[in-house]
Formats: structure tokens, sequence, C-alpha cells
């Protein structure tokens, strides 16, 4: 068994040094084949929508933006929970992942869901007014716009004063940085830190943008 396990842990280190230091060299958006696998339930099990909704303060009638949704994993509970008085914009710069979210939206269970807005577009240009959104998201993106302050300042723009900015990041991601980095660049980018919560492999940091 300690055999099994250490052989597990090996193969996965070693995974994870080497697709590193591949993306080091090479920046590329998650390819959307991956989408089968972020929106599973192995990775609702590992990172479950209702825990990721409390953390980033996400609540009833709020407009709320996820940047880089890729499949939509977290939007249709986010969509549930703002409500019909609340709206959810996916935006996405892969059009092969938002197929996979308009496929998820066909399904029979998710038919009362009416407030979800696909959007194909760049976290550096986002089609939104100055002042405008109340909450804005990411899982596991920012690590993967090569321009990080580009794509906050751009989230900051759109963000209400005193709005929230969500950063989730997942050890199993092979750009997933450690919580300190993400404040850091959060807070070069202008934002106010206001809460970090979760575990080393999952969490997520709250930001504010200035009133
Ligand atoms: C690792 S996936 C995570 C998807 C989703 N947030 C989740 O956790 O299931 C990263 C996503 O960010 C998107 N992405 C990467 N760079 C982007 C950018 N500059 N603008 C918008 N989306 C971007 C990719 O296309 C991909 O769908």
């Amino acid at each position: 068994m300690t055999t099994i396990v250490l052989t597990i842990l090996g193969v996965l280190l070693v995974w994870q040094v080497v697709i590193r230091l591949f993306r080091k060299r090479y920046h590329f958006p998650a390819p959307a084949f991956i989408g089968r696998f972020l929106d599973s339930d192995i990775r609702r099990e590992m990172q479950p929508p209702d825990k990721l909704i409390e953390r980033s303060g996400i609540k009833q009638g709020m407009r709320v933006l996820e940047v880089g949704c890729g499949s939509g994993a977290f939007v249709t509970s986010v969509a549930r929970v703002v409500g019909k008085t609340g709206k959810v914009y996916a935006l996405d710069i892969q059009p092969a992942m938002l197929r996979q979210l308009k496929v998820k939206l066909t399904k029979p269970e998710n038919q009362d869901i009416k407030n979800i807005k696909l959007i194909l577009g760049s976290a550096y240009k986002l089609p939104f007014e100055d002042n405008s959104i109340d909450l804005v998201y990411m899982v596991t993106v920012l690590q993967e716009t090569p321009d990080k302050q580009k794509a906050l300042k751009e989230a900051g723009r759109v963000l209400k004063p005193g709005g929230v900015l969500a950063v989730t990041e997942f050890l199993p991601d092979p750009d997933y940085p450690l919580k300190s980095t993400t404040i850091k660049i959060g807070e070069e980018a202008g934002f106010i830190l206001d809460k970090v919560l979760g575990n080393f492999w999952n969490y997520t940091v709250r930001f504010v943008k200035q009133l």
C-alpha cells in the first residue's frame, strides 16, 4: 500500500515539475479537451462549487462575471445562487470551451437557468462598461494569462467601487501559485485584500476594489 501511494505521489511530482518547466517557456490556454475533467464529478468532489461560491462571496441579485469560465464547472451553480434578479456572464477566450458550456446548458437539469450569458472574449478587453459588475471571479485562470496586471486592471475597471475580485487556485493545476503570490499580484493591481479562505491546495483570495 505504501509503495502504491509513494509511486502515485512520485508520478504527480514529476508531472508537476515537467509541465511547469514546459509552461514557463510556452504560454497557451488550457486545451479545450480538459473541459471534460474540469466539469466532472471528480473535480466537483475536490473543489465543490458551493464552497467556491461561499468563499467568493457570491450572493443573490449580483451581476457576476467569470473570467475564463472554461466548460462551465461553476457557472450553473453560480447562476442559481444569484437567481432571477442577478446575472452571470461566462467569458472565455476559447470557442471550444464555450461550446461545451453551451451543451451543458441544453441539458434537462439546466432548463430552469435563464440568467447566463456566454461571451467569447479576452480577460484583457472585457465587453462591459466601467463600474458595472458586482463581482468578478477567476478559477485557475489568472496564472494562465501572460499579462496578469493587464487582466486584473481590466477586472478592476468593470467592477463597481467596493466590488469583489475572487481569485481561486487549485494545486493539480500546473500553473498553481502560492497564496502569497496571488496576494502580491492583486495588491499590485490596486486591489485591497479582504480575505484569504481555504487551504494550501485549494484557496480563494478575495479582494475589493477601492471605494
Ligand atoms: C484551467 S481552465 C479553468 C476553467 C474554469 N475556470 C474552471 O476552473 O473550470 C482556464 C481557462 O481560462 C481561459 N483563458 C485563458 N486565458 C484567457 C484570457 N486571456 N481571457 C479569457 N479566458 C482565458 C482558458 O481558455 C480556459 O478555459
